[in-house]
């Protein structure tokens, strides 16, 4: 077992800016756990980032399915014994034609199951583990589009994205953050959340940054030193409104 080496669990990590994240945790000297549902698809991701000389082994976690989460406990328990850094990337949106007045209730279902209920279930899972590291640290990717301060504002600019089912599920993981921060206040653990900014992606074509600048918002919350804020959401080191 190795207990030395500092350990980085990223999901949703085969792509977009779970891979980047990955990948600059990776540069930074942690052994990677390249988080994926589709193992094949992890595998590959695997293959990329070790032919880069980073240390990566491919986990399958599917945020939908549980099974995987012991699994993924099992494994690293037996494997490291410890975890230092949970990136709680995987995450998607498959609502933007409507809004709160004709959501399918089965697609807010689906994307509270695995952007919402599925993250606090893992992260529960996990958290023994991250008990055992002098400095863990939880990283929550979040987006601004869970922010109910700016949904409110006249001026918060977020009149044209109003993904009820997506923008609620991170709403309710910043309060997942808040509460898991105060639970674990007397511990080295630190837990923020994280707005990457708009980055191109599968799932935002259109985003004007690019993933190696969207993924140091996580990178720098999954790195905090002893003094780091806990309790935070966070673009760069910008505090954002709940
Ligand atoms: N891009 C942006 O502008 C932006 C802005 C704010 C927040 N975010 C957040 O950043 C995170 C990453 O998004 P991205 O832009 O990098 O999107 P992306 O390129 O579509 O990547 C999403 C990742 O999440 C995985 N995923 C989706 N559903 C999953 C599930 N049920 N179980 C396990 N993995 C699952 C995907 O796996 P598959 O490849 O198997 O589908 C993929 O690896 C998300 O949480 C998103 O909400 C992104």
């Amino acid at each position: 077992m190795n207990t030395a080496t500092q350990i980085a669990l990223v999901t949703g990590a085969n792509k977009g800016l779970g891979l980047e994240i990955a990948r600059q945790l990776g540069r930074l000297g942690y052994t990677i756990l390249l988080g994926a549902r589709d193992e094949a698809r992890g595998a590959e991701a695997a293959k990329r980032l070790q032919a880069e000389g980073l240390q990566v082994h491919a986990i399958q976690i599917d945020m939908h399915n549980p099974e995987t989460f012991t699994q993924a406990h099992d494994r690293i328990a037996s494997e490291f014994g410890h975890l230092d850094c949970l990136v709680n990337n995987a995450g998607f949106a498959a609502d933007w034609i409507y809004n709160a007045t004709n959501v399918p209730i089965a697609m807010l279902r689906d994307t509270f199951d695995a952007n919402f209920f599925g993250l606090v279930e893992l992260t529960q899972i996990l958290l023994p583990l991250i008990a055992k590291s002098p400095a863990g640290r939880i990283v929550n990717q979040s987006s601004v589009l869970g922010s109910l301060t700016l949904h409110c504002a006249p001026d918060g600019g977020l009149d044209d994205a109003k993904a009820v089912a997506y923008n609620s599920s991170k709403t309710a993981l910043n309060a997942f953050t808040v509460h898991l921060a105060h639970a674990l206040k007397d511990t080295p653990i630190k837990v923020n959340a994280a707005h990457p900014g708009s980055v191109k992606t599968d799932a935002n074509p259109e985003g004007p940054m690019s993933v190696e600048e969207g993924a140091r918002t996580a990178v720098r919350l999954a790195t905090l030193p002893a003094d780091g804020p806990t309790g935070g959401f966070f673009h760069g080191d910008q505090s954002l409104p709940w």
